[in-house]
């Protein structure tokens, strides 16, 4: 049986444990530069014993951008610190890939380029709320992306990964998942366009994958996630029929061969219903290739995934958050330290870097 602490790989990227890091916005970045802050590089060394670290929603433009202190892989200053984080990252024999994100409907105008509308797949508004500079607001009224905006877009992508692969990353994640811009197109609640991007599955899922197919031409196949959130309520979507919406995605991403598929089985704080598990499985045993199943995993809902063969890797969110050295805690049965959610969002090192390792724990009991 397949064990949560035995090594994996996809292709010729091998990783050391199945234990891996979920994407998670932590909101420290430099707000006028994107660049993400000098303290990122400790935290990402802290977590280098997961399998693979996948780093927080990363905007490929300032268009992309929907809350402040988000980070940015669109410039060469950016791609140079990012450059910093993977160097250590390597140094203590980890793994990471990157998570290309633009958000979208979910953004205001307070922080789009000259003080632009958002843009989304079309001019429907979000019923939810930013981190704005002035606090938490109501997200801004977008417009409908015009085709060439949509082509923009994709090569924005296809620029965000070329960086990646300056700033050493060992690969790239696509967001399409929890409402943001490839997920409002994914989505019959969001897209209501009449054109080659709206209306049949196949054309909602166009704009995926044609920004699939860009950043294939970057990295190899192996190398390229893609998240999504098929049944997620998060940030005001839904869809009339999943499944076959999902279904379709899942057959294209298997023919392009995309190195592994990971699915937000259930976001925090939401309920799932039956049907939305039965569509999760379903997906799950249509997709060919490797899966990392995410959402409140606890070490023995893991344990069984891996072994039942479920998943072949589980992304933890708020547990790595906490618990630097998650894989060790999860193996040697140690407690866990909790997390704490007032600094999930901005601020510096307090909650971020200064969760204590097992190690520390042990002396503090000690002393
Ligand atoms: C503070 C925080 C930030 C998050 N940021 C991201 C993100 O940047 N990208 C993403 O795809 N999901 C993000 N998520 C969702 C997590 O990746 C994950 O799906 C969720 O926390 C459920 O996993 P968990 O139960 O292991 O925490 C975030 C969640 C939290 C709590």
């Amino acid at each position: 049986m397949t064990s949560l602490f035995e090594k994996c790989s996809i292709g010729d990227l091998d990783f050391k444990n199945r234990i891996f890091m979920a994407p998670l916005t932590r909101s420290r970045a430099d707000d006028a530069t994107d660049i993400p802050a000098d303290i990122a590089i400790e935290y990402y060394k802290q977590r280098a014993s997961a399998g693979l670290i996948i780093t927080e929603a990363t905007q490929i433009s300032q268009r992309g951008k929907g809350y402040i202190k988000t980070p940015g892989i669109y410039n060469d200053k950016q791609a140079a610190k990012w450059k910093e984080i993977t160097d250590v990252v390597h140094e203590e024999g980890g793994k990471i890939f990157l998570q290309l994100w633009h958000v979208g409907r979910i953004s205001h105008t307070s922080i789009q380029p000259d003080g632009k509308n958002p843009v989304s797949s079309s001019a429907v508004k979000a019923d939810t709320k930013t981190f704005t500079q002035d606090g938490y607001q109501d997200v801004s009224e977008p417009e409908a992306l015009s085709v060439d905006g949509i082509k923009q877009t994709i090569a924005d992508f296809k620029k965000g990964a070329e960086l990646c692969k300056k700033a050493g990353f060992d690969g790239v994640e696509i967001h399409g998942a929890n409402g943001y811009l490839i997920d409002q197109f994914l989505r019959d609640k969001t897209n209501k366009r009449d054109d080659a991007y709206g209306g049949s599955v196949e054309n909602r899922a166009r704009f995926l994958l044609e920004i699939v197919d860009a950043v294939k031409e970057v990295w190899p196949t192996n190398r390229i996630g893609v998240r999504l959130s098929p049944t997620g309520s998060f940030n005001d979507m839904g869809d009339s029929d999943p499944l076959t919406m999902f279904s379709h995605v899942v057959d294209q991403l298997n023919d392009r061969k995309v190195g592994y598929l990971h699915l937000v089985e259930r976001f925090p704080g939401m309920d799932v219903g039956n049907d939305d598990l039965a569509t999760i499985n379903t997906l799950i045993e249509k997709w060919q290739g490797f899966y990392i199943a995410n959402g409140d995993y606890d070490i023995l809902k893991a344990k069984d995934a891996v072994q039942s063969k479920h998943a072949d890797a589980i992304a933890f969110g708020r547990p790595f958050i906490a618990n630097p050295d998650l894989p060790e805690r999860l193996e040697k049965g140690a407690e866990l330290n909790e997390p704490d959610e007032d600094t999930f969002y901005g601020g510096g090192a307090e909650g971020y870097t200064d969760y204590p390792f097992l190690s520390e724990s042990k002396k503090t009991e000690a002393a």
